[in-house]
């Protein structure tokens, strides 16, 4: 993982998949070059394979299913991400939860499959214990902002600065921040309280014309860690 860390969250709006998703991960993908930066796209585990093999981007999945391999009908567990074509995955995020001990098991099990792994949480308790467990970050998002356009860093940016000293405590995990975040401001304002990165999905993902967003948000990341 390089800083800052832009994660885009595909979810799974009409332009997250098919074609539309390509031509969007391929826009995503000249502003990654043009800038130099790393930006980590979250698709649909329908899209993995695709998107992975059109652009040079990391492509994550948005969950994986804690279960063995074997006789689990409809599952998805890390072995056939990684398959697809994955980098890394995002874990427990607030629209996919998983339970604490299934989280640190999948945890140690895509790290064996050397897969990246962004661990979400909804509170900033929850940093340092989750922390503990060594995911590559912590994205930290407050349930009731994520898709409203009411960014975290300007409604609740002392969740952004208590998560910045808790993952201190954790040592070695980045922590990244997310919720309504819509503007370059919003995304300045993040990484000066302390986060090394944003996640993002509505922003981009219903814009008109996501490239000038992802581009924003890009320089507006590089400016506030003074890389502009
Ligand atoms: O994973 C990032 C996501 O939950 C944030 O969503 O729409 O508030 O940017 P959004």
């Amino acid at each position: 993982m390089r800083l800052p860390i832009i994660l885009i969250n595909y979810k799974v709006y009409d332009n997250s998949f098919g074609n539309k998703a390509i031509e969007l991960a391929k826009k995503i993908e000249k502003i990654s070059r043009e800038y130099s930066v790393e930006i980590i796209l979250a698709v649909p585990a329908t899209m993995i394979y695709r998107i992975s093999q059109e652009v040079n981007l990391p492509i994550y999945a948005q969950h994986v299913d804690p279960v063995p391999l074997g006789a689990h009908t409809g599952a998805i567990p890390p072995e056939l991400v990684k398959d697809a074509g994955a980098k890394g995955t995002l874990i427990n995020h607030s629209e996919k939860r998983i339970r604490a001990d299934e989280i640190d098991d999948i945890l140690k099990r895509i790290r064996n499959l050397g897969l990246e792994s962004v661990l979400c949480v909804d509170r900033y308790e929850l940093v340092f214990p989750f922390g503990l467990l060594k995911p590559n970050a912590i994205l930290i998002e407050p349930p009731e902002l994520i898709g409203t356009g009411i960014s975290v860093s300007k409604a609740k940016p002392e969740v952004i600065t208590k998560a910045v000293d808790e993952i201190k405590k954790a040592k070695g995990v980045y922590l990244i921040a997310g919720a309504g975040i819509s503007t370059g401001e919003d995304v300045f304002k993040a990484i000066e309280l302390g986060a090394q990165g944003i996640g993002v999905a509505s922003a981009v993902m219903k814009a008109k014309e996501p490239e000038k967003v992802v581009e924003d948000f890009v320089i507006n990341a590089l400016k506030a860690m003074g890389k502009f």
